[in-house]
């Protein structure tokens, strides 16, 4: 989605965007994403749906910062989960639903690992403008935003398969159906998604950190962040780029093992799409499949990687991964600061960590990780890494090669007796 900036109307300074506040009774002022509405001018602000997304916050991590080997201080926490459905994909799918409304669609469906699902369906039964239609994998959705979906009252289609064969679907039967589609396929969702970078320049008295370090799945977010930086840039908004560590789960890697294994660039507009298509090939015949506790990145085709390239270029970035068991311990030390998070979260922690021990982010330097779902969205994976109970462990995440739970806070199993109460709180506090 190309502006003609020329012919807009933009702050001269983003400072500017503070006036909005002072005007919190007005929903679009109130909106994280559409008081930023000049940088994403595709709908008039009158016709912009909000169930007011974007209340975020960016919070220095004193804990997490030790535990990222990073200087107390430099490292923040975009905490996306206080959106209205607990992940980011709020600010998106406002924006997306804005347009959807917009071209007057009467049903809007997705494919989703449920976060997507759980926004949709939240947009649709808040304003009651729409129909949510959506599909997702047997089996591969967890609890938390499962009951969001059926809750708000989707219509939820699951499918033998997973993640990727549910977006295959989708494709095709909105196609047919003429039912609009709000993956982030979709470039509308990725403006909206360019707002939570202005809330942490926002955040940050409009200085540009050094790093932004996000969870990589279907590669919306990235996509999305490289652009707005690179918007701002243009528009002589910011004067340099932060640099941008997307991290992929070891079971889901395709972004790493593309461009770190393989080497595929953006190559300005060309990246080269036979070794992409032979890596894909090779997934297929050896019948490769992703596999991971982060059940929100559990995703093998992503569907914005070339957008994802292009940000890679334009911010410097990198590529990594990392495997569950370094997930749920960096997961556990975000969790431990109060504000938590599911797993796919925290591979931006575990990701940071690695960056710093590679010496690829300087201790020093000003690092911005963004918590994408809150942590009430996967209560199992949580419960289990906590759990006293082995079978369970073992089944939930021992099967995923996760060992051990150095973080674990365990419940002290008691006697329903007051001494013996007594006796252990004295003991364990
Ligand atoms: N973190 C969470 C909590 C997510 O739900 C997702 C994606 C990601 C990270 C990855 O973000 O796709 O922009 O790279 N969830 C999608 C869904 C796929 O269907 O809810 P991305």
């Amino acid at each position: 989605m190309v502006y003609e900036w020329d012919r807009l109307r933009v702050p001269k300074t983003l400072s500017e965007f503070q006036q909005k506040w002072a005007r919190r009774n007005d929903p679009h002022c109130f909106s994280g994403v559409w008081r930023f509405h000049e940088l994403l001018p595709f709908v008039p602000i009158e016709q912009c749906v909000t169930v007011g997304e974007g209340q975020t916050l960016l919070h220095p991590s004193q804990g997490v910062a030790e535990y990222t080997g990073m200087t107390p201080g430099r490292l923040y926490l975009q905490y996306e989960g206080m959106n209205p459905s607990g992940s980011f994909k709020d600010n998106g799918m406002s924006a997306a639903f804005s347009h959807a409304r917009f071209v007057g669609a009467t049903r809007a469906a997705c494919a989703s690992t449920g976060n997507t699902s759980a926004s949709l369906a939240l947009y649709c039964s808040v304003t009651r403008l729409m129909k949510a239609v959506i599909f997702i994998g047997s089996g591969k959705i967890s609890y938390g935003k499962l009951s969001q979906a059926l809750d708000y009252g989707a219509l939820t289609v699951q499918i033998n398969g997973d993640f990727d064969d549910a977006m295959a679907r989708v494709k095709e039967v909105t196609q047919q159906l003429g039912i609009y589609l709000v993956n982030s396929v979709n470039p509308f969702r990725l403006e909206g998604q360019k707002t939570i970078m202005f809330r942490v320049l926002e955040a940050l008295d409009w200085e540009v950190p050094d790093w932004i370090v996000v969870p990589g799945g279907n590669l919306g977010n990235s996509s999305a962040f490289g652009k707005a930086f690179h918007e701002l840039r243009e528009l002589g908004l910011i004067d340099r780029m932060p640099r941008l560590a997307v991290i992929n789960a070891t079971g889901a890697s395709t972004l790493y093992e593309l461009v770190e294994k393989r080497d595929i660039r953006w190559n300005q507009g060309s990246p080269d799409a036979a070794k992409v298509c032979r890596y894909y090939d090779a997934m297929d015949a050896e019948g490769r499949r992703a596999s991971t506790i982060a059940s929100a990145i559990e995703i093998n085709r992503p569907v914005n990687f070339n957008k994802c390239i292009r940000a890679l270029e334009w911010c410097d970035g990198v590529v990594r991964e990392v495997t569950d068991q370094q997930i749920l311990d960096a997961k556990a030390k975000v969790g431990a600061g109060g504000l938590g998070c599911e797993p796919a979260s925290a591979a931006s922690v575990a990701g940071t960590k690695l960056l710093v021990s590679e010496g690829v982010i300087e201790p020093d330097q000003r690092v911005v990780c963004i918590l994408t779902g809150h942590q009430l969205k996967d209560p199992t994976a949580t419960v289990s890494y906590h759990t006293t109970d082995q079978d369970q462990f073992n089944k939930v995440l021992g099967s995923r090669g996760v060992r051990r739970a150095a973080f674990a806070n365990r419940a002290v199993g008691v006697p329903n007796n007051l001494d013996e109460i007594i006796k252990a709180i004295r003991l364990y506090s």
